[in-house]
């Protein structure tokens, strides 16, 4: 898969996200499920919006132990989805575990990523509550790298570190950044922002942008000039 824009569909019911899926009527986007619809509407969601022709990034960040995600990624990969994530901190067995979970009879699986550090957790919160002493931006790698090493295929990312770990991980091991905004548009609750084209050129290879698109009076245009800057 090329360089693509993944809406995340932050919504609360079926009916809100198919009635602003309904305003797309041509190109069909990627888009992201997240915990709350998943939650709320189960399994059929992501059936009803795969049969409407979009690829789904299932974001539903796995951990627990390794026999537990594997029988829940295999779960997951049934249903079809593109791409699905967990947190490296389950540790290398338990991402190993996953892909095997993952892998369909026929060798296929959707993309595997993972989440290294939430970018919610500060440095002071990971030295004092999780008791990890290194400096963050060497976690988040640490952890990529141990994605890489377990066969996955890439991490979630703020845009900003999207150079950093194509340097450790080389450029074929995905970084899938949220944190996007237009440069003219509103920042809201997001600290570390960039353009589509900014991710553009740090190499992102998927940027996941929600309210810029579902909160624009004209979503299809916000969602096509987000091509037009990180695709195009
Ligand atoms: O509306 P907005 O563009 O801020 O949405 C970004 C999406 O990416 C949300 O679904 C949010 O939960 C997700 N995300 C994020 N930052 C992370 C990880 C995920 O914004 N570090």
């Amino acid at each position: 898969m090329g360089k693509d824009v993944i809406i995340a569909c932050d919504f609360a019911s079926q009916e809100e996200t198919l009635s602003f899926l309904d305003k797309f009527t041509g190109r069909k986007p990627f888009v992201k499920i997240g915990m709350e619809l998943f939650y709320a509407e189960g399994p059929q969601i992501v059936r009803d919006i795969k049969a409407r022709g979009h690829k789904i990034f299932l974001d539903l960040k796995l951990h627990d132990i390794p026999n537990t995600v594997k029988k829940a990624m295999a779960v997951l990969s049934r249903l079809d989805v593109d791409l699905v994530n967990l947190h490296a901190a389950g540790t290398k067995a338990m991402m190993e575990a996953a892909l095997e979970g993952l892998t369909r009879p026929d060798g296929t699986r959707p993309l595997l990523i993972a989440v290294t550090q939430l970018t919610s957790t500060s440095q002071e919160r990971m030295t004092e509550e999780l008791l990890i002493e290194k400096p963050l931006p060497q976690v988040v790698m640490h952890y990529a790298k141990l994605a890489q090493e377990a066969g996955l295929d890439g991490v979630v990312c703020s845009p900003l570190e999207s150079s950093a770990v194509h340097e450790t991980c080389g450029k074929a091991f995905l970084t899938v950044t949220p944190g996007v905004r237009f440069a003219d548009g509103e920042v809201g609750d997001q600290v570390r922002v960039m353009t589509p084209e900014q991710a553009k050129k740090i190499g992102s290879d998927y940027i996941v942008v929600g309210r810029p698109i579902t909160k624009a009076s004209d979503p299809v245009a916000a969602y096509e000039r987000c091509i037009r800057e990180f695709v195009d």
